[in-house]
């Protein structure tokens, strides 16, 4: 038994802020277009985790026509959730209108969406499952900082999901023998409450670069390990981090641009967002059709990666 796709929906904050924005900190459209790929990005002003994480799901609940006493699972992947507690997922069933569901929170970064998908296809038996992909990563960013602030963005990503007959299939790895690649300020650093509002993501890029490929290649290795040819994939949809990894791997592995779906241009990094928004602009761009073998890729802190292959 595996998972399908029901419905889908997206959000990102109101307010867009585009590569020439960033100036005053010695950097340029040109630098981060050309390193990246990105153009623009939306950051929050008045929408969090948890209200953005509302409106994509509301989104995907009308997408499916989905009675929300249906939905018996609720995981939101953050790794920016409005507060430590209660969970962002707790904090959306009633605005939801889901009275039934359990609903946690899972933190693996931009790995968090995929794993996401795991578990829920794991704990799923009758009704739906609400996987989410919500993040505000602006909030911590340093923005003094130009090799982290201008490559992440905010937005929220839904998908409703439910058993199917299709085989889905689910491999995940997680690699903590590197430490200071990315990261925040550890929680057990901070004494008081001025640091916890200076917690600010760090990040080692060319590391997590090399590992990127590294979870690519072990990606395609396991498809090929159960006979899967990666040509027999339709679309792949890779966490949204930077198009030159992209480009990396279509070079590689010699895979055509034509079957990657990329929307980085537009949203820069979401995190754990990245692949639900593409997902959801992918079928509303009718690139998704029935049949069709779709790859999710997700990678980031931890460092973690997975992906998750599906029929759709
Ligand atoms: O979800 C996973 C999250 N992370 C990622 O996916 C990140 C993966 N890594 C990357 O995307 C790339 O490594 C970056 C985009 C972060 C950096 O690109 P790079 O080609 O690896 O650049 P670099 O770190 O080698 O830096 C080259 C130069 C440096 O100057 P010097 O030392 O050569 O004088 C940097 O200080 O570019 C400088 N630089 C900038 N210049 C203008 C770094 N950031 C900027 C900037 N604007 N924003």
């Amino acid at each position: 038994m595996g998972i399908k796709i029901i419905s889908t929906g997206s959000t990102h904050p109101a307010k867009c802020v585009k590569n020439d924005d960033f100036t005053r900190i010695e950097t340029s459209d040109e630098w981060i277009y050309s390193r990246t790929g990105i153009k623009q990005r939306y950051f929050a002003s008045e929408e969090t985790t948890s209200s953005m994480a509302i409106a994509s799901a509301k989104k995907a609940l009308e997408d499916g026509n989905i009675n929300p006493d249906d939905i018996k699972i609720v995981i939101v992947a953050t790794m920016t959730p409005d507060s430590f507690t209660p969970a962002v997922a707790s904090k959306i069933l009633a605005p939801l209108g889901i009275n039934n569901a359990m609903a946690f929170d899972m933190n693996v970064a931009c790995a968090g969406f995929v794993y996401a998908l795991n578990v829920a296809s794991g704990l799923l038996n009758d009704g739906y499952a609400l996987v989410i992909g919500s993040e505000c990563v602006s909030k911590i960013l340093d923005m003094d900082d130009r090799t982290t602030c201008v490559l992440f963005g905010d937005g929220s990503g839904a998908v409703v999901l439910a058993k199917s007959d299709n085989k889905s299939l689910f491999y995940s790895k997680s690699k903590t023998d590197i430490d200071n690649i990315l990261e925040a300020t550890g929680l057990s650093q901070i004494t008081d409450e001025k640091e916890l509002t200076n917690f600010k993501l760090k990040m080692n890029g060319q590391e997590v670069f090399k590992f990127a490929l590294e979870a690519f290649s072990d990606c395609f290795k396991d498809l090929e390990n159960k006979s899967i040819d990666i040509n027999d994939v339709d679309l792949i949809i890779p966490h949204q981090a930077n198009k030159r990894i992209i480009q990396s791997v279509m070079r590689r592995f010699n895979i055509d641009e034509s079957k990657f779906y990329i929307n980085l241009e537009n949203y820069g990094n979401t995190s754990s967002a990245s692949i639900a928004i593409a997902l959801d602009e992918a079928r509303k761009e009718n690139k998704i059709k029935p049949g069709m073998k779709i790859l999710l890729v997700g990678f980031g802190s931890g460092l973690s990666w997975g992906y998750c292959l599906l029929e759709v």
